[in-house]
């Protein structure tokens, strides 16, 4: 009998539940009766708290369009794992524990960058890990595409759809902010993909100058509208030059809600153009897989199982160059993957006239 754990944390995404669902069916197509599938809820609060229960096969019919995660999803700072808190928990003792208790064969984290420091954390101290590449801001090592990032971006390409008939009615120049603090993979593909104006990425510091000349020689064109697609993480030069701790202050002094407030104000004080900021937000992440993540959701579960099957343990599946290959989670751990500044997307923005802001 093989005793399988599952949990998905960290910030949710499409395709969870089509991954969780293609562990579950490749294992039950498998072993047959001789496996037993424990849900842990809430991510790692579950694993710490011991909070799970056996699931049954029924439970993962029917999911793979579900958007959201039917294991529930939360939160737990890596830094903190091996803090002992007020409530005198020692995490990363109690996890081992609850793993024990559940007499698991192996546990299969879905989730991002923070999960994956955990899940290697959890396969350093001796327990049976596999992870699968989760996230909308597809900023995981290792692989070449997370499941959730294409959804994304057919999610903010329809934003940044949307939003172009409207500015073009009125003639006006919006903002769509993206998310993506740390990386710019969605705000780049949804921005080339839907004809954005200008594009800002954490990767690439913007020069305030460039991008106002960009909307005025716009606007000398006669082009009636443009549009800007900014990451959640833009930041100009002058914030790129700054320390981790003065950059804080900063934003934290900062009296708009976000950047692209800001923006919206310095262009307009500079352009005279009549400038609106949409922010899409968590809409993101929400709702049914696109086609793309149901396989790629589906490929990266039953690779997994695959690989549960034959006792592997201590990787995250990944996709490089086509196919689906088993990434150490100790070479996953702690490596962020932001857009390469000489890749051919960033090249592809550049030869169409697109400003990036430097
Ligand atoms: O999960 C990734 C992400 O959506 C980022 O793009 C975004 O910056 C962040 O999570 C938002 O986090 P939260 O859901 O905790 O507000």
């Amino acid at each position: 009998m093989k005793r399988i754990g599952i949990l998905t944390s960290g910030g949710d995404c499409q395709g969870l539940n089509a991954a969780i669902r293609g562990v579950a069916k490749s294992l039950y197509e498998a072993c047959g009766g001789d496996v037993e599938i424990y849900g842990i809820q809430d991510g790692y609060r579950g694993l710490i708290e011991g909070d799970w229960r056996l699931m049954k096969p029924q439970e993962f019919s029917g999911i793979l369009t579900l958007g959201g995660t039917i294991l529930g999803t939360s939160r737990r700072p890596f830094k903190l794992m091996r803090v002992i808190g007020d409530d005198k928990v020692d995490k990363v003792a109690a996890m081992k524990q609850n793993y024990r208790k559940m007499k698991l064969d192996c546990l299969v984290t879905l989730g991002g960058n923070g999960t994956h420091k955990t899940a290697n954390l959890l396969s350093q101290e001796g327990l049976n890990v596999i992870g699968l590449p989760k996230t909308i801001d597809n900023d995981l090592w290792g692989t070449d595409m997370t499941f959730g990032f294409q959804s994304a971006v057919e999610i903010a390409s329809h934003v940044l759809d949307c939003i172009h008939t409207t500015a073009n009615s009125h003639g006006r120049v919006f903002i769509v902010e993206i998310m993506g603090h740390k990386v710019g993979w969605l705000t780049l593909y949804a921005g080339v993909s839907s004809g954005a104006d200008v594009i800002l990425l954490p990767e690439i510091p913007y020069d305030l100058d460039k991008v106002s000349k960009a909307l005025i020689r716009r606007k000398k064109a006669g082009k009636p509208f443009s549009i800007l697609a900014v990451a959640e993480g833009a930041l100009s030069k002058e914030e790129a030059g700054l320390s981790k701790k003065e950059f804080k202050r900063a934003r934290a002094n900062m009296s708009e809600p976000s950047i692209s407030y800001r923006l919206a104000h310095e262009l307009g004080e500079k352009t005279g153009q009549e400038i609106r900021v949409t922010v899409p937000g968590h809409f993101q992440r929400g709702g049914s897989p696109c086609a793309f993540d149901r396989m790629l959701s589906s490929r990266f579960g039953a690779a997994a199982a695959r690989l549960i099957l034959k006792e592997r343990y201590g990787f995250m599946v990944a996709l490089q160059n086509e196919r689906i290959v088993p990434v150490p989670l100790s070479e996953v751990a702690g490596k962020l993957k932001s857009v390469p500044l000489d890749c051919d997307a960033l090249q592809t923005a550049r030869d169409l006239g697109i400003c990036l802001g430097d």
